[in-house]
């Protein structure tokens, strides 16, 4: 098998201040966007050398990663404040024991980095125990390592190379959901998938948000270039006005956020639902409101509760929990009393939209 542990940047947004965007292209939530060409991360890769592997598959990962980083346009280590745009890529090796190759910085260029794996993804050697095979239950365990770093917000891509239905589902289960992939011995598939996988990998959120995808609960379900965060805001009876000063206060050119449809309704409230649990939510503000004599919502999805919206309601709306039956039915309706939960959304990162990066500790 071999590993990919993608590290990423430290989660801090841009800079200027804004309310909710007025130009059209911002109306549908976008999937997360990238080119491979503009990638800019951390990546270690770890390649089984032992028996375990053939030649043949050595190889393969060889011509398979030198294609991925091949096409990264910034390689290696810059100086920051130049564009710090830049992927670096480290590699290494193991059989009954772990070789560092190359660290992050190593190399300079993919030429570099090139010269690394040629030299080192020669042939498989004489060992035919594997460092990761032999760990399960032991010290050596795999599980609890990618489980540390995956909490620390490393993603970790895993190919195995097998055929094997149980050793493909215990390297599955060393990945990210979403992550883990089976080497079929098809270089352009395996260089589609990683690629594809390291361009999801770059559409991050800051910490404290969920990124905006299908299904809540499913975390394999379609992600979008969409950050969402929901806060309370505490000591006092805000208001609206409060509200959106409070999303670019906490991260900057976020903005109360839009529903322009029932999936992304049905998010939002799965989202306030489980991160306020503790509190059971009745209601937060969401970003509609009333411009030039009418509610914004674009794209004619509406959401309102019975006999809403009343001629005199024009102010911000909250997501409410219908009072019209016991159900958890949310539905748009004008501000009660006292309302202190938000929810603010913001664009992801990704390889076409950088915000500010310095690097992440190596765990290495
Ligand atoms: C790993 O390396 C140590 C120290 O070099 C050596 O004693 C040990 O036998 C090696 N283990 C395997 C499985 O190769
Ligand atoms: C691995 O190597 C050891 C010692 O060389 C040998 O006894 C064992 O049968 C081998 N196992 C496999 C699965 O080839
Ligand atoms: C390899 O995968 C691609 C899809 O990425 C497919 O079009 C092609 O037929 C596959 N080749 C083989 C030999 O299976
Ligand atoms: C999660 O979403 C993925 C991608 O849409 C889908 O293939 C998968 O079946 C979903 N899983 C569940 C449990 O719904
Ligand atoms: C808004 O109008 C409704 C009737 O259309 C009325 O019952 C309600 O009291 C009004 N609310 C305010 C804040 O004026
Ligand atoms: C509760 O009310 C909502 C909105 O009016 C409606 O869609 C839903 O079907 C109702 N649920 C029940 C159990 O009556």
């Amino acid at each position: 098998m071999f590993t990919v542990f993608v590290f990423l940047a430290v989660r801090l947004l841009g800079v200027t201040s804004s309310t909710v965007p007025l130009n059209s292209d911002v109306y549908t939530d976008p999937r997360c966007q990238g080119n491979i060409k503009n990638l800019w991360l951390d990546i270690m890769v770890v390649v089984d050398k032992s028996q375990l592997m053939t030649n043949a598959q050595l190889w393969q990962v060889r011509n398979t990663i030198s294609q991925v980083f091949g096409a990264v346009s910034t390689f290696g280590p810059t100086k920051y404040p130049a564009d710090p745009r830049s992927t670096c890529v480290g590699l290494v090796t193991y059989d009954g024991n772990a070789t560092v190759n190359a660290q992050y910085d190593t190399s300079k260029s993919f030429n570099d980095f090139y010269n690394v794996i040629q030299g080192s993804l020669v042939s498989v050697d004489s060992t035919n125990s594997s460092y990761l095979s032999r760990g399960t239950g032991t010290s050596l365990d795999p599980v609890p390592t990618a489980n540390r770093l995956k909490n620390n917000g490393v993603i970790v891509i895993t190919v195995a190379c097998t055929s094997d239905k149980n050793a493909i589902s215990k390297i599955q289960s060393l990945a990210s959901p979403g992550y883990s992939f089976v080497d079929e011995m098809n270089t352009s598939q395996l260089v589609k998938q990683l690629t594809n996988a390291l361009l999801s990998a770059n559409c991050f959120c800051p910490q404290e948000s969920v990124q905006y995808k299908d299904d809540y609960f499913n975390e394999t379900s379609t992600k979008y270039g969409i950050c969402v965060t929901g806060y309370t805001a505490t000591g006092g009876s805000y208001g609206y006005p409060h509200a959106m000063e409070w999303c670019d206060y906490e991260i900057k050119n976020s903005y109360l956020v839009s529903e322009f449809s029932q999936n992304k309704h049905e998010f939002v409230k799965n989202y306030m639902l489980d991160k306020f649990k503790y509190m059971k939510p009745t209601a937060y503000y969401i970003g509609l409101h009333y411009v030039d004599n009418q509610w914004f919502n674009p794209n004619g999805y509406s959401n309102w509760a019975p006999g809403y919206p009343q001629s005199n309601s024009t102010g911000q709306v909250i997501a409410s929990q219908a009072w019209t039956n016991g159900s958890l039915n949310y539905v748009w309706a004008p501000p009660q009393v006292f309302d202190f939960l938000l929810v603010c959304q913001v664009q992801s990162s990704s390889t076409e939209y950088y915000t500010t990066y310095s690097e992440q500790e190596s765990p290495f």
